[in-house]
This record gives C-alpha cells, sequence and structure tokens, in this order.
C-alpha cells in the first residue's frame, strides 16, 4: 500500500523507520518531513497542511493510509475530511481528538467512565472570583492545566497559594494564548510517570511496550519542563497488576464508551500514567505517538507495523502482524540546543560517527539539511536509541554513541533511564 505521514519530528523518523520495513508498505510519502525522515521516503508534493491539499495529493499517488503525527491537524479535523473521501486515517476524529485538546473534555469523560484520576474543577476567564475563593481553600501543591492545546507547556504545578492566584491571572490574561482562557484546576498526584500506547480500532486494541519519559530538561530532574529530553522502554515500573488495571481501568472502558458515542477511538492512544504503589491514575490522554517515546519504543516491535495501523484504522486491528520483543531493552537519548526549552541557536553544522551497528539508530528530530550538510534546526535536534539485553548495557551503549556524535550548542541530559534500573531484576 501507499502511505503518507505528516510531521517532522524525532517521531516521525522513527515512525517512517518502521514503516520503511513494513512488507506491506510499497511507496513511503512524507510532508513536511525531515532529512532523517526522507532517508525512507519521498517528499510528498504539498505545500501546506490545508486539507484539500492533502486530499487531491493522495488521490493522484493512491495513497492506501494516512498516518498523523502531531496533535493539531487531529485537533482540527484532518481525520474526518480524509475519510469522508474514502481515505483510511490511522489518527482518531476530531471529536475524540478532544480528549487532548482540551483537558476539560478528557477530565469529564474519565469521571463519567469511572477512570482512576486527580479530583478537578474546571474554570473560565470570566469566572474570576469564584476561582480565586476556589484556590484559597485547596490543599497544596495545586496543579494549573491550560484547557486547551499548549505544545505539552501548559502546566503550573504552583507549591503555594499565591503562586497558584498570580498563575491563574496570568493563564487567564493568556500566558498560553486562547488555551489557557480555561483551566482545569486538579488535585496533585505522588508517584512515578509511565507512558503507555495502545493501537486502537474502536473496539479491540494492542499495548505496546511501556515506556518513561524524561520531562524536565535538567539532569536529576531538575529545570524547566520540555517535551521530553529522553526515554527507554519496557518501563518495567508497568509490571502485569498495573498493566492489568491500565486494560480493565481505562483503556477497555473509554474505548466503549466512544463506541457508545458512535465516535470509535481508531488511532494511537496514548496513556500519560501517575503510579503509586501498583495503582495507575490517568495524567492525561493525547491521541497520537509519544515524542521522545516512540524513538524507544518501536525499535521493540518487529514486522508489518503498516498493516498493524491499516488494519486498526479500518476497525480490524490484525495484532499478529507484528511482534514485541520484550526481552530487549532500548533507551532514546534527547540531543538538544544548549537552551531549549527557551531561546537556543541553530544552524550549527552536525558530525554523525561513520558507521552505525544494527543496534544503533539516530533519528533526526529538529535537522536540515544545507548544501548537502545536516545542520541543526530546532530545540530538540536528534534522538540517538540504542538497543540492547538490558538497560544498564543500553544506558552505557546510548552515551557511548553520544560520544561519536557533535554540534556546537549541544545539550543532553546525562540520567536517561536511570530512573528505570531500580526495577531490574
Ligand atoms: P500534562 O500536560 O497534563 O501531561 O502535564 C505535564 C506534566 O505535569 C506531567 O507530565 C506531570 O509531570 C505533571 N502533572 C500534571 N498533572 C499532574 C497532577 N495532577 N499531579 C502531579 N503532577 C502532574
Ligand atoms: N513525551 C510527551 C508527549 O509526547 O506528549
Amino acid at each position: 500500500m501507499n502511505i503518507l505521514l505528516i510531521g517532522s519530528g524525532g517521531r516521525e523518523n522513527a515512525l517512517m523507520l518502521a514503516l520503511s520495513k513494513s512488507q506491506s508498505a510499497k511507496k513511503l510519502y512524507a510532508y513536511p518531513g525531515n532529512p532523517g525522515i526522507l532517508k525512507y521516503s519521498l517528499k510528498a508534493n504539498i505545500s501546506s497542511l490545508e486539507a484539500n491539499e492533502i486530499v487531491q495529493f493522495c488521490k493522484k499517488e493512491k495513497i492506501d493510509l494516512v498516518i498523523i503525527g502531531p496533535e493539531q491537524p487531529l485537533a482540527e479535523g484532518l481525520t474526518d475530511i480524509l475519510q469522508g473521501v474514502g481515505i483510511s486515517v490511522f489518527g482518531p476524529s476530531k471529536y475524540c481528538s478532544q480528549l487532548e485538546s482540551s483537558k476539560d473534555f478528557a477530565k469529564n469523560l474519565m469521571i463519567k467512565c469511572g477512570i482512576p484520576t486527580a479530583s478537578f474543577k474546571t474554570f473560565s476567564h470570566t469566572e474570576f472570583e469564584e476561582v480565586h475563593k476556589y484556590i484559597d481553600t485547596h490543599t497544596l501543591p495545586i496543579v494549573l492545566k491550560a484547557d486547551g492545546l499548549a505544545a505539552g507547556k501548559g502546566v503550573v504545578i504552583a507549591e503555594d497559594h499565591n503562586t497558584a492566584h498570580n498563575t491563574i491571572d496570568e493563564m487567564f490574561a493568556g500566558l498560553f494564548g486562547s488555551a489557557s482562557k480555561r483551566v482545569v484546576i486538579e488535585e496533585f498526584m505522588g508517584g512515578e510517570e509511565a507512558s503507555i500506547f495502545a493501537v486502537c480500532d474502536g473496539n479491540d486494541y494492542l499495548i505496546l511496550p511501556p515506556s518513561q519519559d524524561h520531562k524536565r530538561v535538567g539532569t536529576g530532574d531538575t529545570g524547566k519542563n520540555t517535551g521530553g529530553m529522553g526515554a527507554f522502554a519496557p518501563a518495567k515500573i508497568v509490571n502485569s497488576i498495573v498493566l492489568e488495571k491500565v486494560e480493565n481501568k481505562i483503556v477497555k472502558p473509554l474505548l466503549n464508551e466512544f463506541k457508545k458515542l458512535d465516535f470509535p477511538y481508531r488511532g494511537l492512544l496514548y496513556i500519560g500514567l501517575m503510579i503509586k504503589d501498583n495503582e495507575p491514575k490517568v495524567v492525561e490522554f493525547n491521541v497520537r505517538f509519544g515524542d521522545p517515546e516512540t524513538q524507544a519504543v518501536l525499535p521493540l516491535i518487529e514486522g508489518d507495523i503498516a498493516k498493524l495501523f491499516f488494519t486498526a484504522a479500518n476497525g480490524k486491528i490484525e495484532k499478529d502482524c507484528v511482534k514485541i520483543n520484550y526481552d530487549k531493552s532500548a533507551v532514546c537519548t534527547i540531543l538538544a540546543s544548549n537552551g531549549y526549552p527557551d531561546d537556543y541557536e541553530k544552524g550549527f553544522e552536525i558530525t554523525f560517527p561513520n558507521e552505525l551497528k544494527e543496534n544503533e539508530i539516530i533519528y533526526h528530530a529538529g535537522t536540515s539539511n544545507k548544501d548537502g550538510k545536516i545542520i541543526s534546526n530546532g530545540g530538540r535536534v536528534l534522538a540517538v536509541t540504542t538497543i540492547d539485553d538490558n538497560l544498564q548495557t543500553a544506558i552505557n551503549h546510548n552515551y557511548q554513541l553520544i560520544k561519536s556524535i557533535s554540534f556546537e550548542n549541544l545539550y543532553y541530559r546525562t540520567d536517561i533511564g536511570q530512573k528505570g534500573l531500580k526495577f531490574e531484576k
């Protein structure tokens, strides 16, 4: 089949590499793509994410499946438009995508389905007095979340009431643009975070290896929140007890609810969990693959992932077309531009190792091609993944491999994967 992948990050590089190894994939196209993605695919002749243009391209190139990487086009309903003209899409409808594009929608749905999560209350910017009264009586710390999409940056955890009062004023005044005109205030949950990906066909699902992200910019979980500075999989904090609860208390009720509403959830469901004493609670849902978790999860999967996505998109998931390798561990470290997630310089030439072993992958996240040279072109520049027999070996191997990569202003965390070691046998 012919496939179009939308997106331009490390996540899409990992998806495209996996698609390129799929037997059923014939012609692979990417838009906008990046130099890493375009090693395995053709650049689609599209000039914007405008739905009509994508439809025309799909018709002309006989695209059988569109895979949508990032959340924005999903939230805007690209899936619905493409499906409306008979094109299969791996990525949920606009209705289902509200799980990510509105925290209030997600929280209300969780309450309706009895899915474990932090207690909450939503306020709009017109409810000035009410919100400040509510904050005064709230236990500390207080979690304040912009309702809408904010590129993973819309959450503030206030340690004292004063900070919460000031933050809510800033949020309502547009700290995260229109995304924070409504704010969800929720109870703080203690525990350790993990990410679960479920490939869903509306009815049935396949859980991929659990992973853990490292969201803070600094080693030792210090500094600002980022899109994610590294990940590893499988994350053994998600043991069989936790996984059973995730399936029975979260995935199944959610899929059933969407089915009942006549909006079957087809695509990737990302469950951000907080786990304490083997009890998982939902921190957030995303309606697409996580970045950089995908760069650690996909290398553990063999087989025809294109077919897995196509069958899920069409409501008849064929789980047997892939095999998950639970005997290996994968670690992914993000090589970033110093200064990220704030201002940073870009445009520096990247030096790569001459050769890579079979169990080493350097995904491109924010790079571009300038006169035949690869240069840094984003906050997160590369995603370096190593796959080994256990987590410790994969970590050592990862930092060894990083030594062979250089560019000016290169920055990375030196503790990716460490938090997983305590769960290894
Ligand atoms: P979110 O965008 O909802 O995933 O939130 C971003 C980050 O804030 C999460 O990855 C958590 O580290 C943290 N966080 C969000 N909600 C809570 C909560 N209720 N309790 C504790 N930490 C939270
Ligand atoms: N790594 C977190 C996310 O993709 O939202």
